[in-house]
């Protein structure tokens, strides 16, 4: 038993698709999320700038007594994961493999679209864990630039004509190719899981990149014996690396909890 918090990070609003799963599956458990929402996205920039960043990030969440991070961030886990773990003296996980050995669970025709920020397409880091997984999988992969800044933007709603004219294009061609599973391996997308799947349709079963980290750490918490006492009621504290107000907005929205004058402002450039 361990009822130190878990750390959770991530470059803005997205890895709270891990938080919101966590909250669900590990109600006991204390949760501290970092959201560096000044440096807001990371998915253009190159591996050496997301590693500075992503050491910035756990060196802030580690000025708490942590017992485990969870880097529920695409674009950190795929640049920058075995190196934070080779760093850090605490169990890490990032979302690449839990993710993909779910789509393999769930794909029939062995078709595995991934949509991801750029860095991450760029790193392979998807690709190369299908492939060791099952070496027959065909994978596409597809950056998808413009998701972040309009998530961040609060442009995530169905309804909304720039989000879905976007979606639209960034999925043509892995509809027209086949896939059956479509990975979102960007921690941000799955706030866009109704427009997705209305341009997808049933055929296409979405796997959610914040969603399966939020099991595996659950799994391996147990592994290691953990675990927060069952029956508690773990808290949620949030810090963010710009305006506060904006995040609290969007976040309670999406954890459907309302988090107002709950996220605290730090400077990240002091870690
Ligand atoms: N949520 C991040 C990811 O999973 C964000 C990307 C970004 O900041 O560009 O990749």
């Amino acid at each position: 038993m361990d009822a130190r918090p878990i750390g959770v990070f991530d470059s803005g609003l997205g890895g709270l698709t891990a938080v919101r799963v966590l909250r669900r599956i590990l109600p006991e458990e204390n949760l501290v999320y970092f959201g560096d929402t000044a440096r807001v996205p990371y998915g253009g920039r190159s591996r050496e700038t997301i590693l500075r960043y992503a050491r910035q990030d756990l060196r802030f969440l580690r000025s708490f007594d942590l017992k485990a991070a969870l880097i529920a961030c695409g674009t950190v886990s795929t640049t920058s994961l075995d190196v934070l773990q080779a760093e850090n003296d605490l169990p890490i996980v990032g979302v690449v493999e839990p993710t993909c050995r779910r789509a393999l669970a769930v794909t029939k025709n062995r078709r595995v679209g991934l949509i991801a920020t750029l860095a991450s397409v760029r790193s392979g880091a998807y690709e190369a864990a299908l492939r060791r997984l099952d070496s027959g999988v065909e994978v596409l992969c597809r950056p998808c630039p413009l998701f972040v800044p309009l998530v961040e933007n609060g442009r995530f709603r169905p309804g909304d004509v720039v989000i879905e004219t976007v979606a639209r294009e960034y999925l043509a061609p892995l509809l027209e190719w086949g896939m059956d599973a479509l990975i979102l391996g960007c921690t941000h997308y799955p706030l866009l899981e109704e427009v997705l799947s209305a341009v997808c349709g049933p055929g296409v079963a979405l796997v959610s990149a914040g969603e399966e980290s939020a099991f595996e750490l659950k799994r391996l918490l147990t592994a290691r014996n953990l675990r927060a006492p069952a029956g508690g009621k773990g808290e949620a504290e949030f810090y963010v690396s710009d305006r506060s107000e904006d995040f609290e907005g969007a976040a309670s929205l999406f954890l459907q909890e309302d988090i107002h004058h709950m996220a605290r402002r730090i400077d990240i450039d002091q870690y």
